[in-house]
């Protein structure tokens, strides 16, 4: 090999090893030139959900944590069960309480038309959760474009998914641990969860919280909590996580905590004389610096283990593997 066929071995070698990482890297832009229209395409159909239901806003949200916590960012919790797939909507954290499958089903429906297996549904819900937030943020707050290129995953974790999802009766601990596993830190962990300034939660989540005898909880706030949520039954009724603007994406969730009416204990916990007090009341004070860091803690968290590259599928329903 003479010497410049030499040099050009290797800079033909490092083009490759460059567009291998440019596979395995996110990226805003992914669609521009297969689906220049999946993004409007999505929003489109994320608005008008939202207009029929403005809670459907705070589940789809949800549904793409759910998703990340499991397997990253690759559509699992989408899959329905079959013999081979133990579906992750019936885990614990999911069944009953996760909702919006139906409004990413349709978004994918109208998506397939335009550009026939070429958006994944990881991606769609992805884009989902932050057209969901646009939709009902309150106008002065940030938003972030969301990094797509991720693929689907072929298999689900029921398992997974009531191990590592965390639940209202966790820690601060264990739940600072349980962010920490999925490569966030504590102050992502807290920004994350103002998203509970929008959405609803079942009395059966918070009835220990309301007829406990903690100090941590406001005496008036409690008794207006059990008056639709009684010490036995009605497991279902539905109270707002942020009893202020329940359907706007705002600070309201941190100041609330300051005023001990969190709804959850995992609510509560995070202004209760920890580590997290701080973080609390910086963000109670300042919506900006709330919203820069949820929409950058939204960025990292959809960026938990994605299947890039050749990994995974692009599924042609969400429901199922192809
Ligand atoms: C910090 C740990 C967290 C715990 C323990 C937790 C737990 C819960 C629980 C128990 C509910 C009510 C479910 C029901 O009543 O059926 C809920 C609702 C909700 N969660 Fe979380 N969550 C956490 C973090 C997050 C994060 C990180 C997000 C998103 C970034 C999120 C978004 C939501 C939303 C938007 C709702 C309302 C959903 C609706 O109305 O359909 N949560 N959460
Ligand atoms: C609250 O206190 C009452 C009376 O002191 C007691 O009977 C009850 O078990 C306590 N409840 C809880 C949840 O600790
Ligand atoms: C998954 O199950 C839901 C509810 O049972 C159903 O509406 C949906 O059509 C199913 N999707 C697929 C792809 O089978």
């Amino acid at each position: 090999m003479s010497a410049s066929n030499r040099s050009l071995a290797a800079i033909f070698s490092l083009v490759l090893l460059s567009c291998m990482q440019c596979h395995a890297q996110l990226s805003s832009t992914f669609y521009d030139n297969t689906c220049p229209n999946a993004l409007s395409t999505i929003r489109t159909s994320i608005r008008q959900a939202v207009s029929r239901e403005r809670r459907i806003a705070a589940s789809l949200i949800r549904l793409h944590f759910h998703d990340c916590f499991v397997q990253g960012c690759d559509a699992s919790i989408l899959l329905n069960e079959t013999s081979s797939i133990e579906s992750e909507k019936t885990a614990l954290p999911n069944l009953g309480s996760v909702r919006g499958y139906g409004v990413i089903d349709d978004a994918k429906a109208e998506v397939e038309k335009i550009c026939p297996e070429v958006v994944s549904c990881a991606d769609i819900l992805a884009i989902a959760a932050r057209d969901a937030s646009a939709a009902v943020i309150s106008h002065n707050l940030l938003l972030t474009r969301m990094k797509l290129g991720r693929r689907d995953s072929t298999s689900a974790s029921k398992t997974v998914a009531e191990t590592d999802l965390p639940n209202p009766f966790d820690s601060l601990d264990r739940l600072i641990s349980g962010f920490a596993n999925k490569g966030l830190n504590t102050r992502d962990m807290v920004a994350l969860s103002g998203a509970h300034t929008i959405g609803q939660a079942q009395c059966f989540l918070f009835r220990d919280r309301i007829y406990g005898n903690g100090t941590d909880i406001d005496a008036g706030f409690a008794s207006t909590r059990r008056r639709q949520c009684p010490q036995e039954g009605e497991n279902g009724n539905l109270a707002p996580l942020d009893l202020v603007t329940p359907n706007q994406f705002d600070n309201n969730y941190f100041k609330n905590l300051i005023d001990r009416k969190g709804l959850l204990q995992s609510d509560q916990v995070l202004f209760n004389g920890g580590s997290t007090d701080s973080i609390v009341s910086e963000y109670s004070n300042s919506p900006r610096a709330f919203s820069s860091d949820f929409a950058a803690a939204m960025i990292k968290m959809g960026d938990i283990s994605p299947l890039t590259g050749q990994n995974g599928i692009i599924r042609k329903v969400c429901g199922s593997v192809n």
